[in-house]
């Protein structure tokens, strides 16, 4: 993985240099639900910019497969629109023609064995004409319950075994599974045709570059390493909030709720992340072996009602638009039980940790989108500042601004002038659009390219999988008995009980 600070100072054990890009060797891509939103606002562009970026080779194939009755050129005008409408980087006739000779379309549906045929034709004809040399990787964007089939398919067929000296993968799009039974369930299949290595799950919050930068803000810098921990950190605060409701994914979204949407992935991906110890390399293993540790160290505190929270949004405003609530949301059940907004709080059994809470929340149809990771430290114990002088001294925070604004914020309290000794907190910020030239690739992008690597460090393993549904399964159950979530107004920062989970410890939310 080209983490800009964590180049291995042992040429031996990592010979690449990392500031070096990284080019995909001879290969393709065969798609699967290229008429989802997915594929068309982030995969499809996401090729294209890779293409752009030079980070492809002239011998790559992009393959739809799809039930539509399309030929070549509908799907090659489908992967167009969706370039020229979402793709980060400018359009260019070079790169697009390139790319889009190398495009091919099969029809069929996931179960029919003739489509797979045909798939296998053009993945062997690609291989011949466009030298594909046999590398291929299957991605998965399509509903979980479609996998199994998927796969089967991609073995009866014999698309799912490589050649001697190449290469078969597949990437799955979480969720997976929808606790930690069906999870199982779902690797079983998986891995009864695919070896470990081979399978790739996209969790996209780790292809963001404020993610990746973790690594290097907390092993690459001597500052904050000796004061992250509990003799100094109070609390940890990773925030996920979107303004936007579900939009037109009622189908899936209803039943799954926000728990599972981005808990299960993304928040407790960032908290492994924040919280694990230094791996002893960035490699697949070593990364993974971390998080996984710092994951079982983990716990929910046992009065779920006290420590969590969750809300489904209601009426309010978004922007200065008046917008319904969830349950006037087009396909979800007036009496749907499903929660927009979840919180938890984690307590991670370990030396560094034991005693600081993580907080963890996410919701929609909040009052605006901001992804961040808060550490919030524990109060300055100066007697002059708390006794003397009357002054409340503020918690110093340093906070991890993931999204949208990029950046990370030191937040410390500073003298106001020309006062006896106020003391008023202010900030100290570093934004990336002011430090470096280059924007930052979108997380499809990064993933794509490390997919058709096989470079695997930041693709979670199943155990992770497991791991991240043993600390969720009790709360959803326990959720599950609790009937209609609280309504919280759109627009607001979430339900009144996640206040109250907050006060019950002397604790308030930051208001990003
Ligand atoms: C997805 C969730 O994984 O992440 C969506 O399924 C959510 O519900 C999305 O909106 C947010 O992604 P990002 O990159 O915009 O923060």
């Amino acid at each position: 993985m080209s983490l800009p600070a964590a180049q291995s100072a042992n040429p031996l054990r990592d010979p690449r240099d990392r500031r070096l890009p990284r080019i995909a060797g001879s290969c393709g891509l065969v798609m699967f639900g290229v008429t989802g939103d997915l594929a068309r606002k982030k995969l499809m562009p996401a090729v294209y910019d890779l293409a752009n970026r030079g980070l492809l080779p002239p011998a790559f194939a992009l393959t739809g497969f799809a039930r539509r009755e399309w030929g070549r050129e509908d799907f090659e005008n489908v992967v167009y629109e969706s370039v020229k409408q979402h793709a980060r980087t400018p359009f260019r006739e070079e790169t697009w023609e390139q790319l889009s000779s190398g495009i091919r379309f099969v029809q069929g549906t996931f179960d029919d064995p003739a489509a797979f045929e045909r798939l296998r034709e053009t993945v062997e004809e690609l291989d011949a004409e466009r030298g594909t040399d046999g590398n291929h990787a299957f991605y998965l964007s399509i509903p979980p319950s479609a996998f199994p089939q998927v796969v089967r398919s991609l073995a009866d067929s014999g698309l799912s075994a490589p050649r001697e000296g190449t290469w078969r993968r597949v990437v799955i799009e979480k969720p997976f599974g929808h606790n930690l039974e069906s999870a199982d369930e779902l690797d079983a299949i998986v891995s009864e045709v695919f070896p470990p290595d081979a399978v790739f799950r996209i969790d996209h919050y780790l292809g963001k570059e404020t993610v990746q930068n973790l690594l290097a803000l907390r092993f690459a810098n001597q500052l904050f390493e000796p004061i992250w921990n509990n003799q100094y950190i109070d609390h940890v605060q990773i925030t996920m909030a979107e303004d936007i409701g579900i939009g037109s994914r009622a189908g899936y979204y209803d039943g799954i709720g926000q728990a599972r949407d981005v808990i299960q992935n993304h928040l407790l991906q960032l908290f492994a992340l924040t919280a694990m110890e230094e791996p002893a390399t960035f490699d697949a293993h070593d990364l993974r072996l971390e998080k996984e540790k710092v994951l079982r160290a983990a716990s929910v505190p046992r009065d779920i009602s006290a420590h969590t929270a969750r809300g489904q949004y209601a009426a309010g405003w978004r922007g200065g638009e008046l917008v319904g609530g969830f349950l006037d949301e087009d396909g979800i059940a007036p009496d749907s039980e499903t929660e927009t907004y979840a919180a938890i709080r984690l307590d991670v059994r370990n030396r560094r940790w034991a005693g600081t809470p993580f907080y963890l929340r996410a919701g929609k149809r909040l009052g605006r989108r901001v992804t961040e990771i808060a550490l919030v430290f524990k109060k300055a114990p100066s007697p002059y500042f708390q006794e003397i002088a009357g002054t409340d001294v503020g918690n110093n925070a340093l906070v991890i601004r993931v999204q949208p604004d990029e950046g990370v914020t030191l937040r410390f309290g500073s003298k106001v002038p020309g006062t006896a000794m106020e003391v008023r907190d202010v900030t100290m910020d570093f934004a990336y659009g002011n430090s470096f030239t280059e924007s930052s690739p979108e997380a499809y992008e990064r993933l794509i390219l490390d997919v058709l690597l096989g470079d695997p460090p930041l693709f979670p393993r199943h155990e992770e999988v497991q791991l991240s549904w043993k600390l969720l399964d009790p709360v959803l159950e326990h959720w599950s008995r609790q009937g209609q979530p609280e309504p919280y107004r759109s627009g607001t920062w979430g339900p009144v009980g996640a206040d109250l989970m907050m006060e019950r410890d002397g604790r308030t939310w930051r208001r990003p």
